[in-house]
């Protein structure tokens, strides 16, 4: 297959690139914002309002390889417990801030690895949430599973407690790259698994899985979504590996030598694109593909796909919060994150304060900029005249943004009278682009991050 070599010009391959979960992106978040930002930002949300809460359990039983997420291994359930403990006091922390009659939009536990709390911990944590705000009326409540830290009791757990989404890791089936990227997982587990979730009567299934993998193929990629599309997820995460050893030092286990070259990159993704949609998916934003009539298709159609720390979603609920070590929250306001090592949160909560130790506080053209990226990251395309109702930019500020974006992209954009648009064949390009538009983003800052 041959690739316009402009895409690779352009910059389509390098691993830096943000994925715009959020803008500013975390890196760029300061220490301005704290506890007190956070716990103002809680009580501005409007009484009788829906959030979004996200709680974040940064363990895991076994450290793959190719992980690139923060989490610690551990065998002994003592971190895990004495770390569900602060969860459950961080919560009632928070329910001393939160204005009344809040109900939740959407709950979502990740990490790590969630499912490796025991069932009756679960059911625990489940009612603290509730007991905090209760699901609103067909709210959606999401849990990360690793197929391989699951059994019948924690799925009933889960189950009872109303989980109606479950998303699971699957990265690939092939049994050799599984070795390579130190993740084995049977083909006939995660089928298991599946089946088990579904016969709870959790209505929608998500699976992650992987391209650019060390020794991955056309025909081992095919061959894996084959697979995967048997099991008829819901949605499917088609994500890029990263591959950056210098941050994650599990990845050194993963020879560097087997990695495909990045035109093989852009070829993986094509061959399960063309499979996905042979199959009857709906392409979603970048990198995920939904059933048409999924949530998220649906959203994606409606022109109310959003993007957040989770990546696409069809939550239109303005407030997301973050609970647990690291996690991010997000308001109309601006961004508010938790402290990193699980001990220095522990020790706030423990002290009954938030553990806030970085943020961002939105001023001047952030959130013009915010919604420039998130728009072209999910619908490939802004629209001018919605820019120039909602924000206060004149009509000659807009176009030198997007000029820039001509200056450094050329044809690979194109701009109408109407609007800024990502044209198909550019779409590889469009974390790039996006880029464009970020402010913060300069050369020096690009020297220092990372993916
Ligand atoms: C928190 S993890 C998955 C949850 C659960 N612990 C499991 O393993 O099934 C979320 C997802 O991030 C993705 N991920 C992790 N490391 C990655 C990397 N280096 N590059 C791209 N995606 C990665 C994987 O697809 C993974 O399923
Ligand atoms: S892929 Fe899942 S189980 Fe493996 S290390 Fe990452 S979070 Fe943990």
């Amino acid at each position: 297959m041959t690739h316009d070599p402009q895409l690779a010009r352009l910059g389509l391959f390098d691993a830096r690139v943000p994925r715009y979960t959020s803008y500013p992106t975390a890196p760029h978040f300061g220490s301005a914002v704290g506890p007190g930002d956070f716990a103002h930002w809680i009580g501005a949300i409007p009484e009788g309002s829906e959030i979004s809460l996200y709680l974040h359990v940064p363990f895991c039983r076994r450290l793959c390889w190719f992980c690139a997420c923060r989490t610690q291994g551990t065998t002994s359930d003592e971190p895990v417990y004495a770390y569900v403990d602060t969860l459950l006091a961080e919560l009632a922390i928070l329910r001393e801030h939160l204005p009344r009659g809040v109900t939740l939009s959407r709950l979502h536990w990740g990490g790590g690895t969630p499912t490796l709390l025991s069932a009756d911990r679960m059911e625990a944590l489940a009612e603290a949430v509730f007991d905090v705000a209760p699901m609103a009326p067909g709210g959606e409540f999401s849990v990360e599973i690793d197929p391989n830290e699951i059994d019948d009791a924690r799925l009933d757990a889960l189950a009872r407690a109303g989980m109606n989404r479950a998303s699971i890791g699957v990265q690939d089936f092939d049994p050799m790259i599984q070795k390579m990227i130190g993740r084995e997982q049977s083909y006939a587990l995660t089928r298991d698994v599946a089946e088990r979730i579904r016969a709870r009567g959790v209505a929608s299934l998500n699976a992650d899985i992987l391209y650019g993998l060390p020794s991955q193929s056309g025909p081992r990629i095919s061959d894996s979504v084959q697979k995967l599309l048997t099991l008829s997820p819901d949605r499917v995460a088609l994500y890029g590996y990263a591959h950056v050893p210098w941050m994650s030092r599990r990845q050194q286990m993963i020879p560097s030598d087997a990695m495909p070259t990045p035109e093989e990159r852009l070829s993986l993704f094509e061959t399960a694109r063309k499979l996905f949609l042979w199959d009857g998916y709906q392409e979603v934003g970048i990198d995920h593909f939904a059933k048409p009539e999924d949530g998220m298709a649906r959203a994606q159609r409606a022109g109310k796909l959003r993007r957040n720390f989770q990546g696409y979603t069809d939550d239109p609920a303005p407030v997301l919060i973050g609970l647990g070590a690291s996690s991010i929250s997000r308001f109309p306001q601006g961004f508010a994150q938790n402290a990193s090592a699980t001990a220095a949160h522990t020790k706030a909560i423990r002290e009954g304060r938030f553990s806030t130790h970085r943020g961002h506080a939105f001023a001047g053209e952030d959130t013009l900029r915010a919604r420039i990226i998130e728009a072209l990251m999910c619908d490939f395309a802004v629209s001018r005249a919605e820019l120039l109702r909602d924000f206060d930019v004149t009509p000659a500020r807009l176009d030198a943004m997007f000029q820039k974006a001509v200056g450094e992209f050329g044809d690979m954009v194109r701009v109408t009278a109407e609007a800024f648009v990502i044209p198909d064949r550019a779409k590889p390009l469009t974390r790039m682009i996006a880029r464009a538009f970020d402010a913060y983003d300069t050369a020096q800052a690009r020297h220092s991050s990372a993916v």
